[in-house]
């Protein structure tokens, strides 16, 4: 069975993330999105409802699964026996250093690949910053996250939730 990880902070998740789960989806028996820590980021969103957004927006995948772990990524898909890493790529910008991981979770655990996927240009300009800059500033979200979550992120800023950068 090839299983691939999909991870990430998902800050909240957009539909430039689902796009890159649709895909790998397709490619995989069994895709597992996991919410990890970005030791370069403070998160807005909590693990747990980060989890539970993802869960409501991937549940029309029968092979798709959420998860979150406090750890190294490497060491996550040797527990989940995931021979494969699927990362996005927007644009040039993000290539070194999803490069540098690549490199560094290859040298972790040597059985993993990771495998690049690039954005469709629909999406090539949102990240969860931006997300959360137009929520804040109360600006419509409509198109940038899943429908079935974009209620609940509108919710969580007129509520003030807002707390920081990337
Ligand atoms: O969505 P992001 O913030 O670009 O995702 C980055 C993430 C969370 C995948 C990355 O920071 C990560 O893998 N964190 C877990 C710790 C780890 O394994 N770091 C890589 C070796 S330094």
């Amino acid at each position: 069975m090839k299983i691939a990880v999909c991870p990430g902070s998902f800050d909240p998740v957009t539909n430039g993330h689902m796009d890159i789960i649709r895909r790998a989806s397709k490619m995989f028996d069994k895709v597992i999105v996991v919410v990890l820590t970005n030791f370069a980021k403070k998160a807005n969103f909590t693990v747990e409802k980060r989890v539970e957004l993802l869960e409501k927006a991937v549940q029309c995948f029968d092979n798709v699964e959420v998860d979150h772990f406090n750890g190294l990524l490497a060491d996550y898909a040797k527990i989940r026996d995931a021979k494969f890493i699927i990362k996005g790529l927007r644009a040039v910008s993000d290539f070194e250093y999803e490069f540098q991981m690549a490199m560094t979770n290859s040298k972790l655990n040597p059985e993993l690949e990771t495998v690049f996927l690039t954005s469709n240009s629909d999406y090539m300009y949102l990240s969860s910053s931006i997300v959360r800059q137009v929520a804040q500033l109360g600006g419509d979200i409509h198109g940038f996250v899943p429908e079935c979550i974009r209620e609940e992120i509108i919710k969580k800023y007129s509520q003030g939730g807002i707390k920081s950068d990337s």
